[in-house]
């Protein structure tokens, strides 16, 4: 954790609100029973003003909302953020059918006496951790209502029934939620209105050069500057919407290194993870075109990798 503090000093992150941090985890020890819940730094987000502004709302008591396009890193800066402050995580994955149970906990029967498991949400209000809502809009806005006397200054959860919960003074809500260029699911005021929202934006050229040396070492770094350029134009054509944004897609650009190191070419595997994420015949071919003009579809791992 002194050494992610580091690191986010060398990207450039405001000293005071890294300071903040540390204090906050001075005055918030997490439980140790906990402890294998607060996640390791396995990559770090890069983008110092995303990190400024989500210490910032964090610090300020606030819930966060990460909103942008698939891939932009709003899982990663989530861990990171639970990292810097040393907090347990509890993670929920939103779907259609996510309801309170699901949330807060529910009655189940051991074969002899009925007990309540506690869900995500509960643990992370109790215990002070930090709560992820990924992709909150992909649930049906009414079963989050059990979430708002949570969000706000109550700071509670009272479902009828059970007991009242108090939100643990540590404890966090982020909530992520795709939507692309050509929108997605929304969510509604009563929720979104709980949250300070950071639009993810797409990881600078630079940002994404680093990226790839940090995952590939021994890359080209000319066959890696041709990834970079070849993802910026794939995202123009989104914006401009002349394609959609499925082929708009950092992990599948990671996957496709990861398939030329394990011996298919260069076309293959963008193929396999770039163009085959849209199923539009035409589309498909824009892509291939792009991918083309920038990345010859020979291209081997001897080529690829230097090392
Ligand atoms: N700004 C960024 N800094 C570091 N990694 C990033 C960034 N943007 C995207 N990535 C990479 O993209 C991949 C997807 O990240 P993830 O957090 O799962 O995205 P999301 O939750 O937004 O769909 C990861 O491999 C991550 O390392
Ligand atoms: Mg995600």
């Amino acid at each position: 954790m002194a050494e992610l503090t580091e690191l986010l000093e060398k990207e450039g992150v405001d000293k005071e609100l890294l300071a903040g941090a540390a204090e906050f985890r001075k005055a918030y020890l997490a439980d140790p029973d906990f402890a294998d819940r607060i996640p390791e730094v396995s990559a770090l987000y890069y983008g110092k003003t995303v990190w400024e502004e989500a210490v910032a709302v964090l610090l300020s008591g606030r819930n966060l909302l990460l909103a942008g396009p698939k891939a932009t890193g709003k899982n990663l800066l989530c861990e990171n953020l639970a990292a810097l402050f040393g907090r347990p995580v509890w993670n929920v994955s939103f779907h259609i059918g996510t309801d309170a149970a699901g949330l807060i906990g529910t009655d189940t029967f051991d074969g002899e006496k009925v007990s309540f498991r506690k869900g995500p949400v509960y643990m992370s209000a109790e215990k002070g951790g930090f709560c992820i809502l990924d992709e909150i809009n992909m649930a049906r806005n009414e079963s989050l209502a059990v979430l708002h006397a949570a969000l706000d200054h109550r700071r509670i959860i009272d479902v009828p029934g059970y007991d009242l919960i108090r939100v643990d003074r540590a404890a966090r809500f982020i909530a992520t939620m795709n939507y692309g260029y050509a929108g997605t699911r929304d969510l509604n005021e009563a929720l979104s209105s709980r949250f300070a929202i950071i639009t993810m934006p797409q990881i600078t050229e630079e940002n994404m050069l680093r990226l790839l040396q940090r995952n590939f070492p021994d890359i080209s770094e000319r066959i890696a500057g041709q990834f970079v350029k070849l993802f910026g134009e794939l995202a123009r054509k989104a914006e401009k919407s002349e394609i959609s944004d499925r082929a708009v897609d950092m992990r599948g650009m990671l996957d496709a290194l990861d398939l030329i190191r394990q011996g298919l070419s260069s076309g293959q595997a963008l193929e396999l993870t770039i163009v085959s994420k849209t199923f539009d015949r035409y589309e498909q071919t824009l892509i291939r075109d792009c991918i083309g003009s920038r990345i010859p579809a020979d291209l081997d791992r001897s080529l690829v990798f230097t090392g």
